[in-house]
């Protein structure tokens, strides 16, 4: 015998019963029991908008898996490609696989001449990087005839291995812009890590990466590489079930990342630990958070994690390994610090109040030399083949259409208009 609930309509005395599986009931239990009946749920707070299969997020136990695979594991031994073509195929590669893979990854790096001279080119000498990321990324769509061939596998395929990766190159080259660096080319014998610090950073031709900082930014980059229905998945997904091309939804997808209550809480961070000062002055910052007056305590807490974020404890030891290389960012021991007050503090333990994943990620990409405006384009490069993978499977799915949720109208009643000069 199936679980199942039972909703009674008070009104009337109908009832309706449908199975729960995996804890989901249908909503359309409500549209049988009255059609003009609608749930109200702002910010899907209770709402599961899809089926997925790419990952698995139990936040009360802290986990998080990629196709069955827990991060733990994938940040340990795999690399960002390996984790991209798992996310978007379901299954680990053979080595032939991932050669394949790897060799298609790497031949689809450069972009448009047209792209750099003139597209870019074209911004104001200061603009935002991530700002600048969003736009090319749409623009980068208009050079491909075929990204609206949306039902073609071989069109879609080819899209996912543009966009994976070019996203190194429109990012590396929104950043070197926006300091005044020439370009710098992709250099396809080089990792995927490997390009993209390259691109970014590359000074001369004597210029060499530390292996230990190519692997902590590959770690970085499987972390970040999905996160089930976040806001800008979410995005991706609205956009995409409108069947535009991928471009344009990984460009709305990109934007909402932009937004600071997504993507741009490790800045926060780092500007939370410079305003702080001193682990001296963690206390006093603390109690500043608890009564009201010192905001919130930046990369503490979660929507979906009400326990230890599975990637903070990663990103935490990676920071360790960056500074063996870069020396340790004076920041840490305030992180610490603060980390070890709140922990043991009764407001945050009965709040479920615990390091996410952008606590320690600033101090990493800080430490590394990125400004804190790259911070969110270091998230939307991995973020990619998780928006593609959703987006993939969201075309495959049967039960979705067209996103339209309606309303809860509570403005005012019919009225009759009044000529301009009667009011
Ligand atoms: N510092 C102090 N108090 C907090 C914090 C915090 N960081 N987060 C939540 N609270 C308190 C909040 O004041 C509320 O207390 P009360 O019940 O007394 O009113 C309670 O905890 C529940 O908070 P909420 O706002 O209802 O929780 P939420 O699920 O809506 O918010 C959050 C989740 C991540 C927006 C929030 O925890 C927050 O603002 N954290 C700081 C910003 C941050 O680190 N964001 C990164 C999120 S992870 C990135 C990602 O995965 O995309």
């Amino acid at each position: 015998m199936p679980d199942t609930i039972t909703i009674i309509d008070d009104r009337t005395g109908k009832q309706v019963t449908v199975p729960i599986t995996d804890g989901v009931f249908p909503a359309t239990a409500v549209r049988e029991l009255d059609p003009s009946l609608y749930i109200y749920d702002p910010a899907y707070m209770q709402t599961a908008a899809c089926k997925s299969a790419v990952t698995y997020l139990d936040g009360d136990a802290g986990i998080l898996r990629y196709r069955g695979y827990p991060i733990e594991q994938l940040a340990e031994h795999s690399t960002y490609l390996e984790v991209a073509y798992l996310l978007l195929n379901g299954e680990l590669p053979n080595p032939e696989q991932l050669a394949a893979w790897t060799t298609e990854v790497t031949h689809h790096t450069f972009i448009h001449e047209n792209m750099r001279k003139r597209f870019v080119d074209g911004f104001h000498y200061d603009a935002h990087p991530m700002g600048m990321l969003v736009s090319a990324i749409a623009a980068l769509g208009t050079f491909y005839d075929d990204a609206k061939d949306i039902k073609d596998k071989s069109s879609r395929d080819k899209q996912i291995l543009r966009l994976i990766a070019k996203m190194p190159t429109l990012a590396a080259m929104s950043f070197r812009f926006s300091v005044g660096l020439p370009f710098v080319y992709p250099n396809n014998s080089l990792s995927f890590p490997a390009n993209f610090i390259n691109m970014m950073w590359r000074v001369g031709d004597d210029y060499e990466i530390d292996p230990r900082l190519e692997r902590a930014m590959d770690v970085l980059f499987i972390l970040h590489a999905d996160h089930e229905q976040n806001c800008g998945t979410t995005a991706m997904r609205v956009v995409g079930s409108a069947e535009s091309d991928p471009y344009t939804c990984a460009a709305a997808a990109a934007s909402a990342l932009y937004g600071p209550l997504h993507g741009g809480a490790n800045e926060a961070v780092v500007r939370m630990l410079t305003e702080i000062g001193s682990v001296d002055n963690v206390p006093a910052f603390i109690d500043s958070v608890k009564n009201g007056q010192g905001g919130r305590l930046m990369g503490f807490g979660h929507r979906v994690y009400k326990n230890y974020d599975p990637r903070a404890t990663i990103i935490k030891k990676t920071a360790y390994d960056v500074f063996e290389v870069t020396g340790k960012n004076p920041l840490l021991d305030i992180a610490l610090k603060l980390e070890e007050v709140a922990l043991s503090d009764d407001y945050f333990i009965s709040r479920k109040l615990y390091p996410n994943v952008d606590f320690y990620s600033g101090l990493i990409y800080q430490a590394l030399g990125f400004p804190v405006a790259m911070f969110t384009v270091l998230f939307a490069i991995p973020r990619t083949v998780g928006w593609l993978a959703h987006w993939q499977e969201l075309l495959g799915d049967k039960d979705q259409k067209i996103s339209r949720p309606r309303q809860w109208y509570t403005g005012v009643g019919v009225r009759d208009y009044v000529p301009v000069d009667d009011r």
